[in-house]
This record gives structure tokens, C-alpha cells and sequence, in this order.
């Protein structure tokens, strides 16, 4: 009687040689060659505690401003940021804690910095405040409007002339002085406030200047003048400056 292995072909010998000598291999190279640190995960925990322990502190902790900034910390305290640490803004700020004299933290100056968390983004919290950047008085660094401290949407000019003193000065010295800009341009109040992107109206037709200069209008004190020949059929401030109208 052949014995068993005698019957097998011998690729399939070598085969089985192949892969004994793997396994061997393999479990000789687990126990014996590859260190213990690798493969005990005690070693590794109290390895992994050891080299965070010895890294720096980066962070100082929100509490550890107060000792020298507490009016800015009181500021923030009261405003809508009171939420956001010292840090998330000016960054890991320890060392400046240990040698504020010569370690400064860095603060976020770019307009790039608070659209982080207020660019329009619908997944956010309904009434978050939300802006969009590209939109939102562009060209300006947003601290220059919002003190970061106690972020409030700033006042906003009241006056037409704060914004358009020429027109305003050339319009006080024309018989138009007496009528409001609001007259002629319905303004809404949005526009104080972002005025690129929300424009007030502007007069269209002669009939705007006719409820005041027609033949038949009640308004007195006005020059009337013939709306059906007068100035044929252009509009009437391509004669005259509306905000400095001229009869010569
Ligand atoms: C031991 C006192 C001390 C502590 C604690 C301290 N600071 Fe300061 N900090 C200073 C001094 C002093 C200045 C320099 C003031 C100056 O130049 O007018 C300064 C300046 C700053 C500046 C302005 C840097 C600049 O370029 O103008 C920032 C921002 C700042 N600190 C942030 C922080 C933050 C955030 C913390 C808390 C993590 C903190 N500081 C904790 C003392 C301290
Ligand atoms: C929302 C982001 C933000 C937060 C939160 C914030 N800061 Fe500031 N901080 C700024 C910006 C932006 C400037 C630059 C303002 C400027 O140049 O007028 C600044 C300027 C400063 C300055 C230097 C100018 C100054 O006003 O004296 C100090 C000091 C300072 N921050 C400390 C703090 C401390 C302390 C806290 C926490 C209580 C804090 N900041 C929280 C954004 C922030
Ligand atoms: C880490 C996120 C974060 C960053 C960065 C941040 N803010 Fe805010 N901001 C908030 C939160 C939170 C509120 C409060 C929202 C609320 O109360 O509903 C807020 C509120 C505001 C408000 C609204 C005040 C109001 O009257 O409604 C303004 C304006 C504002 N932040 C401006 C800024 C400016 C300017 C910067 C950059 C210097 C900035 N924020 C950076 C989170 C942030
Ligand atoms: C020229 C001044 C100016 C600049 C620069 C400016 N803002 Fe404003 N911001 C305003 C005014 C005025 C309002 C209030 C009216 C409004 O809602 O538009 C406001 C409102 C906001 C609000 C509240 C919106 C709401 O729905 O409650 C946020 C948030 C805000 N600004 C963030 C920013 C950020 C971030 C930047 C920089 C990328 C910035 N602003 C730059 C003037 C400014
Ligand atoms: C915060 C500054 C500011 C204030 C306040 C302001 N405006 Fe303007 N206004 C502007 C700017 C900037 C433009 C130019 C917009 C552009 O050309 O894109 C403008 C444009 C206009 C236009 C032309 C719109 C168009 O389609 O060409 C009219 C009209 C106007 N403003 C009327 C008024 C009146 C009336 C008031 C007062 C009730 C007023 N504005 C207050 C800044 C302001
Ligand atoms: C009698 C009506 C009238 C009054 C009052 C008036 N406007 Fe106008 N305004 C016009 C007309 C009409 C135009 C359009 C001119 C054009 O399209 O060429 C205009 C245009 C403008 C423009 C666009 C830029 C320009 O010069 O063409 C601005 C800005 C403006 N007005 C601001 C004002 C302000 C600010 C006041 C108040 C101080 C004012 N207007 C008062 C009629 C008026
Ligand atoms: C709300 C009424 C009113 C409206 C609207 C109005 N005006 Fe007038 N306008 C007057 C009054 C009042 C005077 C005369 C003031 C004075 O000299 O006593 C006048 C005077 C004038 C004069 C004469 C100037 C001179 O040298 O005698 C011209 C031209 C004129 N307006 C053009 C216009 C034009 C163009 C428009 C349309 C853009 C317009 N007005 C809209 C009330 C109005
Ligand atoms: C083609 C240019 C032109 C146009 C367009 C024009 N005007 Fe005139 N307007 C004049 C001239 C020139 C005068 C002065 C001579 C005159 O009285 O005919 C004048 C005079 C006036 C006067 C003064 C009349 C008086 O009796 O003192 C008023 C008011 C007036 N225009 C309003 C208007 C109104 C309102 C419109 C639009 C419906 C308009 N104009 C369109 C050229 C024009």
C-alpha cells in the first residue's frame, strides 16, 4: 500500500511544502521576531498617554484671558459671540499667556476669517445671522463695521448726504431746494445698508415731473409748462439736471 503522500502529484507536493513552511514562518516571525510594543496594546496605551504628556500645551483654556483682558473678556461676555472662545479666533495663544511681552497671538484681519461661520448656507439654524460675502460691502474688512468683541450690526447712516453730499449740496442751491429726495426716489431703507445691491427708484417717464409742471397740476408755486409739446418727446433731465434744474 502507497502511503498517502506517494499518491499525490508532486506539484501539488510542493504546494503543500509552500505553505507549511508560510505558516511556520509566520507564527515563528509573530512570537519571536516582531517586538513586544508592537503587538501588546497595554504597551501602546501607556506609550500613546506618554508622548501626548510631552507634547506642549498649545491652548491656555478660555479662563486664562481674564487675568489680563478681562475688559474684553466682560465686552464679549455681553455680545452674541459670548459663545466663541479667545482662541477659536486668535488661535492656541499658551505661549503668549507665559510671554505676552513677546509672544503675540495673531488676529483675524481678513475678510476671509468670519464668513467661516456666517456665509449663507441653508443647513445652518434658521435665524443665524447669515450674509453673503460676495455681496455684503465687499472690499471692506468686516471688524472695520462689526467690533468682533460684541459683533452688532452697526448704525447705519440716517442721511441721504451722508452718502451723496454732492447731489445734496447741488440740490440745496436749486429751486428744487425745497422738495425731498424722497419726492422723486422711493428708497428702501435697505439701502442705507447695503446700497450696491438694494437701489431706490428713479423718475421714468415726463409724467413724473408732470404732476407738478403739467398744465393741469393742482401743485403750486411750480412753472407749468405744455406736457404734450414741451420738450418733444424726451425725457425731461435731458435738459434738466433734476437735481439743479435750469430754465435758460
Ligand atoms: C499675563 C497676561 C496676559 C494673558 C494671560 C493674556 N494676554 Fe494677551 N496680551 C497681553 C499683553 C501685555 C499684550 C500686549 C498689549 C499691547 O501690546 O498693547 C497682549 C496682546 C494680545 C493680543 C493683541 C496682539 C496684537 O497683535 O495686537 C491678543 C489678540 C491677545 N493678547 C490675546 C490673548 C488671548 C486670546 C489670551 C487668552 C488665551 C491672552 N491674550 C492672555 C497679556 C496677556
Ligand atoms: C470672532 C472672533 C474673535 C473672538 C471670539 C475674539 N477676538 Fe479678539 N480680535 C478679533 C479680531 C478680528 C481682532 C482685530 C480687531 C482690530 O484690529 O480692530 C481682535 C483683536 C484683539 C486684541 C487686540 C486689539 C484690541 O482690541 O485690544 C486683543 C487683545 C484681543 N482681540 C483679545 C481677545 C480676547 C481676550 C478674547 C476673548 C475674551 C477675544 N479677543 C475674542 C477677533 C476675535
Ligand atoms: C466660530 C464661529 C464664528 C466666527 C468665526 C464668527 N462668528 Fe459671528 N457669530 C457667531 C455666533 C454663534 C453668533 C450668535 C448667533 C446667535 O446668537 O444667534 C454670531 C453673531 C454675529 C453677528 C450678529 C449680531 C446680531 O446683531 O445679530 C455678527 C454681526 C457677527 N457675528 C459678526 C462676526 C464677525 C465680524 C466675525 C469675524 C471677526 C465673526 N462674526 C466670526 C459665530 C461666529
Ligand atoms: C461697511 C460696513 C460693513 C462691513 C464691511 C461688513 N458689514 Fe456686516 N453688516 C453691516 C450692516 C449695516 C448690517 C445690518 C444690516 C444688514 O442686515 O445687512 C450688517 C449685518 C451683518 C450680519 C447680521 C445679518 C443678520 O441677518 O442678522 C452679519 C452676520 C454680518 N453683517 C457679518 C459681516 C461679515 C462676516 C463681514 C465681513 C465679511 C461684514 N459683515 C462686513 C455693515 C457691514
Ligand atoms: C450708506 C451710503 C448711502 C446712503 C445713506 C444712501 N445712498 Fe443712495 N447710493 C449709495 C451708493 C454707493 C450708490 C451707488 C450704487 C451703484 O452705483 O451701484 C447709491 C445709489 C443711489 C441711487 C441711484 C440708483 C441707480 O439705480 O442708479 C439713488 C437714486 C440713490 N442712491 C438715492 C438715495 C437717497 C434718496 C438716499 C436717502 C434716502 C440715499 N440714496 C442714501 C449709497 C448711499
Ligand atoms: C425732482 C426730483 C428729484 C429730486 C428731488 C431728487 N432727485 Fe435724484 N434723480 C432724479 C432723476 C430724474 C434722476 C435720474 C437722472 C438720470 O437718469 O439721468 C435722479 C438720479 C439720482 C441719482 C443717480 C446718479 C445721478 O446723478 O444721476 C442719485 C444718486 C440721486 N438721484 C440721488 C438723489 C438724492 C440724494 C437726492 C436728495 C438730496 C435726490 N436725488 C433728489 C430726480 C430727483
Ligand atoms: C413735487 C413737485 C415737483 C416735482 C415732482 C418736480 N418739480 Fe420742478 N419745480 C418744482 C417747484 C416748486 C419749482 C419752482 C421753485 C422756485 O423756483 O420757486 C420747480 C422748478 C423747476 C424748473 C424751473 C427752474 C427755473 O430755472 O426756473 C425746472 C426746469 C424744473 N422744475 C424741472 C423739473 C423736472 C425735470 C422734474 C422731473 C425730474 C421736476 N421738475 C419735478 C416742483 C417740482
Ligand atoms: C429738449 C430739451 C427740453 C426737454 C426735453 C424739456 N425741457 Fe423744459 N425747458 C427747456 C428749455 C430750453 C426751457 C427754457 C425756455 C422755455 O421756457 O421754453 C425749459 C423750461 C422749462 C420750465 C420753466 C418754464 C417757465 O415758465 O419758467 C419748466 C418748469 C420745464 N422746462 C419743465 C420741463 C419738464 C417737466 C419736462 C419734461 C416733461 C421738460 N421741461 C423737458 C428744454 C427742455
Amino acid at each position: 500500500m502507497k502511503k498517502p503522500l506517494q499518491n499525490m502529484p508532486e506539484s501539488a507536493l510542493r504546494l503543500v511544502t509552500v505553505f507549511a513552511v508560510f505558516i511556520v514562518g509566520t507564527i515563528v516571525v509573530v512570537k519571536f521576531v516582531i517586538p513586544p510594543r508592537f503587538k501588546d496594546t497595554k504597551i501602546q496605551w501607556a506609550d500613546t498617554v506618554k508622548t501626548e504628556v510631552a507634547k506642549p500645551v498649545r491652548y491656555a483654556g478660555a479662563v486664562a484671558c481674564t487675568e489680563c483682558h478681562d475688559e474684553i473678556v466682560a465686552e464679549k461676555k455681553r455680545g452674541y459671540h459670548r459663545d466663541l472662545s479667545c482662541e477659536t479666533c486668535h488661535g492656541p495663544a499658551m505661549a503668549h499667556t507665559e510671554d505676552p511681552d513677546n509672544i503675540k497671538p495673531s488676529a483675524p484681519r481678513d475678510r476671509k476669517f468670519c464668513p467661516v461661520c456666517h456665509t449663507f448656507n441653508p443647513s445652518r439654524p434658521r435665524g443665524f445671522p447669515m450674509i453673503n460675502p460676495v455681496a455684503h460691502n465687499p472690499m471692506q474688512a468686516c471688524f472695520t463695521c462689526h467690533n468682533p468683541h460684541d459683533p452688532k450690526p452697526p448704525t447705519v447712516p440716517r442721511e441721504c448726504s451722508a452718502c451723496h453730499g454732492e447731489i445734496a449740496r447741488t440740490l440745496s442751491v436749486s429751486h428744487h431746494v425745497q422738495l425731498k429726495c424722497t419726492t422723486c426716489h422711493d428708497v428702501p431703507s435697505r439701502h442705507r445698508v447695503s446700497p450696491r445691491v438694494v437701489k431706490p427708484t428713479k423718475p421714468s417717464s415726463r409724467d413724473f415731473c408732470g404732476k407738478c409742471h403739467g398744465q393741469e397740476s393742482p401743485y403750486k408755486g411750480s412753472p407749468k409748462i405744455d406736457l404734450a409739446t414741451h420738450g418733444e418727446k424726451y425725457v425731461c433731465w435731458q435738459c434738466h439736471y433734476p437735481h439743479l434744474p435750469e430754465a435758460e
